[in-house]
Order: C-alpha cells, then sequence, then structure tokens
C-alpha cells in the first residue's frame, strides 16, 4: 500500500510543495486561507520574543507562563496544559483514549483529530450536519447519537471550522453527559480570546484554544488546554520534555497582557470577513458569513477555482471538497481593501471562467 505522506493532508495555508511544483515562492502568494490575523504580531510580543534566551532548555513544569496562563483565565495552573499548538494538544488527547476505542467527530469539521484518531488505530465514527448552508446543526439528534455509544472521546469544533455552527454551554454540558464517561473535546480554536472555557473545567470537558491564529503567528507552535486536574494530570504524564520552546511561552506570558488588544483583532476580523462577504454577495457569488473571521463563497466546483486563483493570481483560498463541501471555498480577509479587491476581481473572473 502506498505510503501516504502529511502533505497529504487537506489543510489551509501554503502548501510549500504544491509551490515548487508551481515555480512559486511563498513571497509571490497572497494567502486568503488561513484563518490567522493578516496583520502579525502585536508589538509587545514582537519586542518580547527578541528577548527571549534560548541558551537554556525552557522550564520543565512551564513556568513562570502556566501560572500566568492560569491567573489570566481563572483556573488552577494544574487545571490547564499548553502544547505546541492546539494541534499537538488534539493529538495528546487522542494518544490517551484506550487502544482499540471508538471516537466520535461532529463533521464537517477540522481533520486532525480525525487523522490523529486513524494514526493511533481508534475507530472514528461521524456526526455530520447538514451539508448545505445554512448547515444546521440539530442538537437534539447529536446529544442522542452520542449517548447511543460508548465513544472514549469525541470531537466538536465551536465555532466550527468551517461551518462556524456555535454550541452553546448548555448544549455542550448535555452532549458531555451522554458521552461520558468518555470525554468531550471541544475545539475553541475560533473563540474570544481568553472569554471564560465554555462550559467552565470538568474532567470530562476539555476546552480547546490556538493563540497562533488572533497573534498572526501559526510559525511559533502555541495553545493550551483547560480541563479537570485528573485529565490535566495524566495528558501531562505522556507529554515529552521540553515540548513547548521559550518563544512559545513567552508569548503565553505576554498575550495575557493583550487581552483587550486581542479582542479587538476578532473584531475587525469579523467585520472584514462580513464585509468580504457582503461584496460578493452584491456581484452574485453566495456566501455563508455566521460571525467568523472567515467567509464561505458557494463557486461552483471549489477546487478548480482554487487552482485558477493560485496559477493565474498568485491568490490563495481554502478548497472545501475535503470538509465535503465541493462547491465551497473558505476565504480569510487580509484586512486590506486594496486585497479584498484584488481577491473580489480575481474570483469572479476565475467563476466566470468555470462557468
Ligand atoms: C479548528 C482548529 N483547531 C486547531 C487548529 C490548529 O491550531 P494551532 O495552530 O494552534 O495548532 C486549527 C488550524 O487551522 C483549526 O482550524
Amino acid at each position: 500500500m502506498a505510503q501516504r505522506m502529511l502533505s497529504d493532508r487537506v489543510h489551509g495555508s501554503l502548501d510549500y510543495g504544491e509551490l515548487a511544483r508551481l515555480g512559486l515562492r511563498p513571497g509571490d502568494v497572497i494567502d486568503f486561507s488561513a484563518n490567522t490575523f493578516a496583520d502579525g504580531l502585536p508589538q509587545r510580543i514582537a519586542e518580547a520574543l527578541a528577548s527571549t534566551n534560548v541558551t537554556h532548555y525552557p522550564d520543565r513544569e512551564m513556568e513562570p507562563a502556566r501560572s500566568e496562563l492560569a491567573a489570566c483565565l481563572g483556573v488552577g495552573p494544574r487545571e490547564l496544559a499548553i502544547g505546541a499548538g492546539a494541534c499537538s494538544l488534539l493529538w495528546r488527547l487522542v494518544a490517551m483514549t484506550p487502544a482499540g476505542s471508538t471516537v466520535g467527530v461532529v463533521g464537517p469539521t477540522f481533520s486532525e483529530f480525525r487523522t490523529a484518531a486513524i494514526a493511533h488505530g481508534r475507530r472514528v465514527d461521524e456526526f455530520c450536519s447538514d451539508l448545505g448552508a445554512p448547515f444546521a446543526l440539530k442538537v437534539d439528534d447529536l446529544v442522542a447519537w452520542a449517548g447511543a455509544r460508548e465513544r472514549a472521546a469525541v470531537y466538536v469544533c465551536s465555532p466550527n471550522n468551517p461551518t462556524g455552527t456555535v454550541l452553546v454551554p448548555s448544549d455542550l454540558q448535555r452532549i458531555a453527559a451522554a458521552v461520558s464517561p468518555g470525554i468531550l473535546v471541544v475545539d475553541e480554536a475560533y473563540a474570544t480570546p481568553f472569554a471564560a472555557p465554555r462550559p467552565k473545567r470538568a474532567n470530562d470537558i476539555v476546552s480547546l484554544r490556538s493563540l497562533t491564529k488572533i497573534l498572526g503567528c501559526p510559525g511559533i507552535r502555541v495553545g493550551y488546554l483547560v480541563a479537570g486536574a485528573d485529565l490535566c494530570a495524566r495528558l501531562e504524564q505522556s507529554r515529552p520534555t521540553w515540548s513547548v520552546g521559550a518563544h512559545a511561552l513567552t508569548i503565553v506570558s505576554t498575550c495575557c497582557a493583550l487581552v483587550p488588544e486581542l479582542q479587538e483583532r476578532e473584531r475587525r476580523l469579523k467585520q472584514a470577513a462580513s464585509a468580504l462577504a457582503e461584496q460578493l454577495r452584491e456581484r452574485g457569488v453566495p456566501c455563508h458569513q455566521p460571525g467568523t473571521p472567515w467567509l464561505l463563497a458557494r463557486v461552483g466546483d471549489g477546487d478548480t477555482v482554487r487552482a485558477c486563483l493560485l496559477e493565474r493570481h498568485r491568490l490563495l483560498v481554502r478548497a472545501c471538497a475535503s470538509f465535503g463541501l465541493a462547491e465551497w471555498i473558505r476565504i480569510s480577509p487580509r484586512l486590506s481593501p486594496a486585497l479584498d479587491q484584488r481577491l473580489i476581481s480575481a474570483l469572479l473572473e476565475c467563476v466566470q471562467t468555470d462557468a
């Protein structure tokens, strides 16, 4: 059987191998495909990173970042785990589930939990929301599915990438109760930065957050989760020593002082996504924009339109076929009216060529 490569996994952001095949360099392309803040790092974090000492190993217990983050979130230092990106924490959560167990995924959604589960030999089953806009998630059906069989863990993303569906705390409590004694993993990579994890910490609900998106620094791998102390202790036991680098810990320590600035970033991103969706709709392109920092545009064949935008215009968007949404592309605004206009013109041209 042919070996699957890591590059076969479908995500937003640059695919360096693809760019090389097209004769493009990363700097040639404008990236609308990754849901990250376009204007880069806050000044204060850039300065803190520049003066980060890398001549020693970082603290094995990740102090003082752990205690600072705990204080910022209002939880105990042992009720959280810091990881090299939310992605690595997802893999560690999967690794904790018993060999041979089944895990569930609420789709269509971000694929890493499923990928990790398959890599670890877990069985995966899926509850799927409607695949047409507005991508309604029937919570009663989801609760019934969650309780219908034993699963070691169930993954939900809220707000969901890519559909934007949100599960409110009371829904999450009901789903968690149905999944119990398995754990409910709530990926809140796109929740308001530093808003209280929902619902509050419990041993069977994990709230997972990414710091790479809102800070505009996915090249530094940093994220965290909040859960009950028992679950966090088990996670800590299975992590490699020094698994989070000094730069990532600097980010954790520094960003707690920047909460209002990060929340303002979120507001700007959502406003830009909504404005871009409106402009596309005015030009006849159906869009789905549920208050997320991105929008979905229904363009016919998403893969073809993505290829056209990249190859002819050097603009990168995320085709959604891997989510089961082949007609859609996902676009994250770049916070520049000129770049947004460039994308709109190119997109209209590509959609017409494809029609
Ligand atoms: C829902 C979701 N969770 C987690 C991640 C990964 O975040 P990180 O960069 O912190 O690993 C992504 C990245 O696209 C995502 O969309």
